[in-house]
């Protein structure tokens, strides 16, 4: 019998596979599976359309505070794990906007921004049994998680994946274009005062080069006990 709390925190660079491969591991462990990128995304959604520019740190705060965001069952069998609503209107798809990829990292860099947000990850960390991806899951949302994973792959092969989503959207970008892009992000998520991406002391660092998904969730699911 699985107990009832179990917080599995998966971090690491943009598109190592952390969706894929955290979804999977959360149906084998019977636990719910949450993105907290979603909720920086949101954020930078509502921030675009209401004229904050993304080094508004001020006005970024107060927005954070009031983020009206409500995540729901999937509406679509598109793929996507829930539907995400801003302001009353489902903008699942929006959030992966190339507008939104160039200004997250900005958005996510400001210290009363991470403040503002983390009550909401915390509480959802406590909700059950839970699997958490994000950049700094494993070091400050819940440092005291049962199993901490740091995913990771070579920048060529994060790119690969991700101009492979992005065509799937119908999204045409050069595989240099995307390298650039997504190094830039790595970067400012890596170097900003607060909370920088980095994996935590205590986690088990996963690179997912020439692994199988299957692969890779196995071993997440044997440290988290299951299986
Ligand atoms: O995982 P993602 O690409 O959807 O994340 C988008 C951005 O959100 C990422 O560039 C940095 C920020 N983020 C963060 O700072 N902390 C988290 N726990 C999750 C995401």
């Amino acid at each position: 019998m699985p107990g009832d709390r179990l917080v599995v925190a998966i971090d690491g660079p943009a598109a190592a596979g952390k969706t894929t491969v955290a979804s999977a591991a959360a149906r084998r462990l019977d636990a719910l599976f949450f993105d907290t990128g979603v909720i920086y995304r949101a954020l930078t959604l509502a921030a675009l359309r209401h004229g904050v520019a993304p080094e508004d740190g001020l006005r970024l705060a107060g927005l954070a505070r009031h983020l009206d965001i409500q995540v729901k069952p999937p509406s679509q069998p598109d793929g996507r794990f829930y539907d995400v609503w801003l302001e009353g209107e489902d903008v699942t798809q929006q959030l992966r906007d190339p507008e939104v990829d160039r200004a997250v990292s900005a958005v996510s860099a400001h210290p009363a921004v991470r403040r503002a947000l983390l009550d909401v990850q915390r509480r959802i960390a406590r909700s059950g049994r839970v699997v958490l991806t994000g950049r700094d899951i494993g070091t400050v949302v819940v440092p005291d998680a049962d199993v901490k994973i740091w995913l990771d792959a070579s920048l060529e092969e994060r790119a690969r994946r991700r101009q492979r989503d992005l065509a799937a959207q119908g999204i045409e970008r050069s595989l240099d274009e995307v390298m650039e892009e997504m190094e830039r992000r790595d970067r400012a998520d890596a170097e900003r005062a607060i909370a920088p991406m980095k994996p935590a002391k205590d986690a088990v660092v996963i690179v997912t080069d020439g692994r199988s998904v299957e692969e890779v969730v196995e071993e997440i699911v044997r440290l988290a006990g299951g299986g």
